[in-house]
């Protein structure tokens, strides 16, 4: 998938993968030298948010149209192709967003019947709905090639010369509004580029497992375990590798929800049997962050000291010279979008450094999350552990806002142990759920005495990767049931209120 900025670049690599193919994202720079060394079976060119006539328009190594791949221009990826073989690409003034109806030309579809033409329309309707999203559009297809769908505003919506393999569809085949979207997008990596689809989950984990063995040899390998979905699929690949050779280590900074702690150790003994190493830090941590009150100061406070606990935990485990992370596939995509071949830096297990002094084992950077989760389930993991929410590295300190002493955090613990309980009573679909102490008293009366006491607040947001969300609209029965179990059981907290701030402006966590 090369990418010339498309807003939805992971998503198109995200659908080949669900059609069994493995998909890498490279930047529109690349080199048709390097693009060959990597020997793709096939290219789809992403959309983009220039024009090709810009000035600074991205374009392609001219090379790579001679590298004879088959390849897929989606949008602008398609334009460009228009552009540079022959065909045009004009400004009509007037663009096409949103639901569009396509119109398959039949008299000019390629045959499927010969394995070296494959229609990628062929075995449509003759229409369908499909999402556009483009001004410029595309007035006479590439040399040699067939107009094999058109809209009402789209003369040439799809192109194809199947006999050299290029392609090109002016609408969106990777957005879920597209009808026969991701049919398209089989037809071409299965059918056109001949793939076989054995990238599934089972086989992935195969893979790793024999990966992560050629890697360490004999060696010894720790793993920073945290009880999310991350940490723990690569623990479980790692330990299937190596056995007792792993060992992983679990930091209790004191800053876990209500029994947090006890369940990662339980849960993580009866489902994956590798030597636990457990440090309670929760005595360092609360000193630590006495009388700070500035989130950011805690963040630094609780990364660094997070960071020693390991270090003191891993030279205690003696002879280990690999490090197993959760690094995923978005962490160091190289994206195409203007800084190409800028690699974003690692951030994970709470954010360790790369100065430690082992070598990584990083069995998930190839994965997407949802990849990650479907790999933890083909390996027995349960759900309590692949459908966790996410949970922030420091914890309830950014819930608690003000100070973080032992007592507020007990405080927030039983209030956010009662939302979280009602909110699963309730099965309500809702990305992440919990409570915030905000550093606030309000005047109540309970049992005829004026209380003067703390305020809980409620979170509950609906999202679909964390960079946006909204409020999630809970019943109103469920928020009742949660604010009148909070303020009955857990002492000192007179009042109960409800965030309905989306993000952006606001975000998830308030801190
Ligand atoms: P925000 O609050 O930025 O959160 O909307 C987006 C997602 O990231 C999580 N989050 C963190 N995770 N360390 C983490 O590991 C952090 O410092 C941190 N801050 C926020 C948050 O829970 C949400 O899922």
């Amino acid at each position: 998938m090369v990418d010339f900025g498309a807003q939805y670049a992971q998503l198109i690599a995200r659908r080949v993968r669900e059609a069994g193919v493995y998909s890498e994202i490279v930047s529109h720079e690349i080199s048709a030298s390097e693009l060959a060394s990597r020997q793709p079976k096939g290219l789809i060119l992403s959309g983009g948010p220039k024009s090709v006539y810009a000035e600074f328009a991205p374009q392609l190594d001219p090379d790579v149209y001679g590298l004879g791949v088959p390849t897929l221009g989606i949008c602008y990826g398609a334009q460009l192709l228009a552009h540079e073989l022959g065909g045009s690409v004009k400004q009509t003034g007037r663009g096409e967003y949103g639901r569009t109806v396509l119109q398959i030309c039949r008299a000019t579809q390629s045959s499927a019947t010969s394995s070296d033409a494959w229609g990628l329309l062929t075995n449509l309707p003759d229409t369908q709905d499909v999402w556009m999203s483009h001004f410029d559009a595309i007035a006479t297809a590439p040399d040699g090639c067939n107009v094999t769908a058109v809209t009402a505003d789209s003369p040439v919506a799809a192109f194809e010369d199947a006999s050299r393999g290029i392609y090109g569809v002016q609408f969106h085949p990777e957005v879920a509004h597209t009808t026969h979207g991701q049919a398209i997008i089989e037809r071409f990596v299965r059918g056109v580029c001949g793939t076989e689809g054995t990238w599934t989950p089972a086989s992935i984990a195969e893979e790793s497992v024999a990966a992560i063995a050629a890697q360490v040899g004999d060696g010894r390998a720790i793993c920073g375990l945290s009880g999310g979905v991350d940490s723990s699929v690569a623990a479980t690949l790692a330990h299937r590798a190596l056995g007792e050779r792993l060992t992983c280590v679990f930091v209790d900074t004191g800053l876990l929800r209500k029994g947090e702690a006890e369940q990662v150790i339980e849960t993580f003994g009866r489902n994956m049997g590798a030597e636990l190493v457990h440090v309670d830090a929760s005595g360092k941590f609360f000193e630590r962050l006495r009388g700070v009150s500035d989130p950011e100061r805690k963040r630094s406070i609780i990364g660094e000291l997070f960071i020693r606990t390991f270090e003191e935990a891993a030279s205690e485990v003696g002879d280990a010279e690999f490090l197993v992370q959760g690094t995923l596939y978005p962490d160091v995509i190289e994206s195409g979008t203007g800084h190409a071949a800028k690699i974003k830096s690692h951030h994970n297990v709470g954010g360790l450094p790369e100065d430690l002094e082992f070598e990584l084992v990083e069995p998930l950077v190839r994965l997407f999350k949802d990849e990650v989760r479907q790999v933890g389930r083909s390996l027995g993991l349960p759900d309590e552990i692949v459908q966790r929410q996410p949970f922030p590295g420091p914890g309830l300190a950014v819930r608690v806002i003000g100070e973080v002493t032992p007592e507020a955090v007990a405080l927030l613990q039983e209030a956010d142990a009662i939302v979280r309980e009602e909110i699963a009573r309730a099965d309500a679909d809702v990305w992440q759920y919990f409570a915030v102490l905000p550093d606030v008293h309000t005047v109540g009366v309970m049992g005829d005495e004026r209380t003067y006491a703390h305020l809980i607040v409620i979170r509950a947001v609906t999202s679909e990767d964390a960079m946006t969300a909204d409020w999630a609209r809970l019943p109103p029965e469920v928020l009742a049931t949660m604010s009148s179990r909070i303020i009955n059981e857990v002492p000192q907290v007179n009042r109960v209120a409800y965030d309905i701030t989306s993000k952006p402006p606001g975000t998830i966590e308030w801190e």
